[in-house]
Parts: C-alpha cells; structure tokens; sequence
C-alpha cells in the first residue's frame, strides 16, 4: 500500500500560527483605530454612574494602600497650564477625624468614618492674578476622580465642603494645623459603606442643549 506522504510542520509554520495568535490577542483587546474595547469603557461608565455620596460606614479599617490610591486617582485629574495646585491631608487618626466631626456642622458622619482625605488648593503653586482660582476647579476634578475611584474600589465617600464657607475652612485649618498658602476645599470621609445605597438617577434630558439654546 501506498503511504501518503506526511507533511512536515516547519519552523517557519509555527512562527506564523504564534504571529496569527498574537494579532488575534491585540484584535481582541483593542479595536483596529488602537482605541480599547468598548467593555473597558462601559465598566468606567457604570462606576461613574453607580457613585453616591455614603455617609454610614462600617468599622472595618482603609488600608493607606487604599488611601494612597484615591490620592494617586486625585493627582491623575486635569488642571488649568498643568500647574497641579494641590495637597491632599490624609486623616486616620480617630481623635482628629472625631475633632473635624464635632466641629463641622455638614460633616458629622467623619465620626463614624475610619478615614478622610482633605482636599486643598496650594496657592504657592498656583497661577496669579485672575488665573488664581483655577485651583478651585482643578481641585474639584480631583475630588471627583476621588469618588470615582473610591466607589471604584468599593469604598464609599461623600464630598463634603470647606471652601467657601470661611467657618468651616477655619475649622479645618485650625484643626489639621494648615500654613497660610494651603486652602481645604473639603473633607471627604471614607469608609465601607454600611448598607446598600443607590446612585439618584440625574438624567434630565431638558438640560441637554444642541448646539444653541433652543
Ligand atoms: C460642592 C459640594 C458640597 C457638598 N457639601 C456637602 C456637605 O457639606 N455635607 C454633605 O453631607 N454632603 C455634601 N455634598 C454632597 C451632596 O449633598 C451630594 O453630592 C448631592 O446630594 C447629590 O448626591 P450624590 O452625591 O449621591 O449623587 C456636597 C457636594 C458638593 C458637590
């Protein structure tokens, strides 16, 4: 009987097939304009959307690893000519969370929080003149990506304000014992959220203009 001849696999072959696997790894990961795959996007989104402000937490300890991450989530916002403008104070020490949370009328739930993170504009690192109160938003886009990452994390936490209320930014200086040129825009305690709370859905479509105000 005739044996069929048996092909050989060669070297050059297999290269290909581990090329062919590659390319169908990327393709997978990655559309073909280089942007990420869509489920990437659509879990950012649903975080955005699943953020609430938690004001009841558990006992359980934030790690600093923890903490340090919402800072890291802080720093990564945008800020007017890049100018970073900002501290962040983080707070877990119990007797000065307790100090912040019988001091600040709007704040209280800081007694029951095992953490916070004070946001605070740094005006020595700030634009001058008009320009100076960038730091505002440039600091209120860190506290966003805060929350953000804070319910990323499955942490809960709540923006709560100092800056403009000239009491409540005297209480904080005082109390985190600030220098002059550094302004708390606001307290954000943090915690495991005690209890299952639901993002208020704030779609208004009447608050969408196109192109006009029409
Ligand atoms: C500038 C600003 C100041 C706020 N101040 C306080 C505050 O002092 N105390 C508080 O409990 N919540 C405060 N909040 C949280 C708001 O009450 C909350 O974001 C709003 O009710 C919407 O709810 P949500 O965060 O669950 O979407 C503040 C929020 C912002 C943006």
């Amino acid at each position: 009987m005739n044996k069929r001849p048996v092909k050989k696999i060669g070297v050059a072959n297999i290269v290909n097939i581990l090329l062919a696997i590659c390319v169908l790894i990327l393709v997978i990961n990655f559309n073909v304009d280089g942007t990420k795959d869509m489920s990437e996007n659509s879990s950012i989104l649903e975080v955005i959307h699943q953020r609430k402000s938690v004001r009841n937490y558990t006992d359980k300890k934030v790690s600093e690893e923890q903490l340090e991450t919402l800072v890291r989530a802080g720093m990564a916002a945008p800020t007017a000519v890049n100018k970073q403008p900002w501290s962040f104070v983080v707070v877990n020490d119990r007797e000065i969370l307790d100090k912040l949370g019988n001091e600040l009328p709007y704040a209280k739930m800081l007694k029951g929080a095992p953490a916070a993170v004070i946001v605070c504009g740094d005006l020595s690192k700030a634009l001058e003149g008009w320009e100076q109160e960038f730091w505002i938003q440039d600091c209120s886009a860190a506290t966003e990506n805060i929350l953000i990452a804070a319910e990323a994390i499955g942490l809960g936490a709540v923006w709560t304000a100092a800056y403009p209320a000239k009491d409540r930014m005297k209480t904080v200086i005082d109390i985190l014992n600030l220098p002059k040129h550094i302004i708390p825009l606001n307290v954000i305690p943090v915690g495991y959220p005690k209890g299952v709370e639901k993002p208020k859905d704030k779609w208004k479509p009447e608050n969408l203009k196109w192109n006009s105000w029409q």
